[in-house]
């Protein structure tokens, strides 16, 4: 396995101490060594977000146009992968994403999306990366795009979205971050279809999202995982 290191001073002032790892199926992902945890799994970073958040989060939900929210930013990676799908499957999409913690952009441009993203997502990616925090752009007619600096703990929602990718540092890392009333706030954005994506399928995971509200479906993980989870949040559809 290939890594660089690196001691990322963010903007909140802390210090990160962060690795670009290469993945299974070749795509890199950073390892975060304060948290001991990877940002996508070593078994694939491309094929792990595909998997669990373009399969079935996006490619579920029947809204077009389509309001997602993403807890965590991290890399991108989520946020031009849908930028890619909408393109090819001709969807509207609003995309906000928050994140508490940024990275430097130095080290983003280092993760070899370069060589594996098509030249004209490229630039989009960059310009997801550079764009300011907390304003609305266009990246195309159809794709907007916004991303939040701010902790989601504190954060209240101002929107609904249809599908929430929920992609924080695993709950054994980060267990503020999976609660009933984190899932309640989730839940109470959500339009009536809405959906709820994640790669945890944790037994507390999944309790703290039905007592929110949402009904819950264990669906087969991606590669090296064994299940993942859909939430939905209308009780009379099929999950
Ligand atoms: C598993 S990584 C996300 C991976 C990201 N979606 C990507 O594609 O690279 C978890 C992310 O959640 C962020 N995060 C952790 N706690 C947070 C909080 N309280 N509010 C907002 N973001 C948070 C982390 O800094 C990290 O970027």
């Amino acid at each position: 396995m290939l890594c660089y290191s690196f001691f990322l001073k963010n903007e909140n002032a802390s210090v990160v101490d962060l690795k670009i790892v290469n993945t299974s199926d070749k795509s890199d992902t950073l390892y975060n060594g304060e948290l001991n945890e990877h940002y996508h799994s070593i078994n694939g970073a491309i094929s792990e977000s595909l998997h669990i958040f373009i399969d079935a989060g996006l490619n579920y939900s029947k809204a077009n146009p389509v309001k997602i929210f993403e807890v965590g930013f991290g890399t991108g990676l989520n946020a031009i992968l849908t930028f890619k799908e909408a393109i090819n499957k001709g969807l509207s999409v609003h995309y906000t994403s928050i994140e508490l913690h940024p990275i430097d952009f130095n080290i983003i441009k280092q993760l070899n999306y370069n060589y594996l993203l098509p030249k004209d997502n490229l630039s989009v990616f960059y310009k997801m990366h550079e764009c300011e925090w907390n304003e609305n752009i266009n990246i195309s007619k159809n794709f907007s795009f916004k991303k939040i600096h701010a902790d989601f703990t504190r954060y209240d929602f101002s929107d609904q979205f249809d599908l929430i990718y929920f992609d924080a540092f695993a709950p054994e890392k980060q267990p503020h971050l999976w609660t009933y009333n984190i899932f309640k706030k989730v839940y109470d954005t959500l339009s009536i279809n809405g959906i709820l994506t994640t790669y945890s399928s944790k037994g507390i995971v999944k309790d703290n999202l039905r007592q929110a509200g949402f009904v819950v479906k264990k669906l087969n993980g991606p590669k090296g995982k064994r299940h993942m989870v859909r939430a939905l949040k209308n009780i009379m559809a099929v999950v």
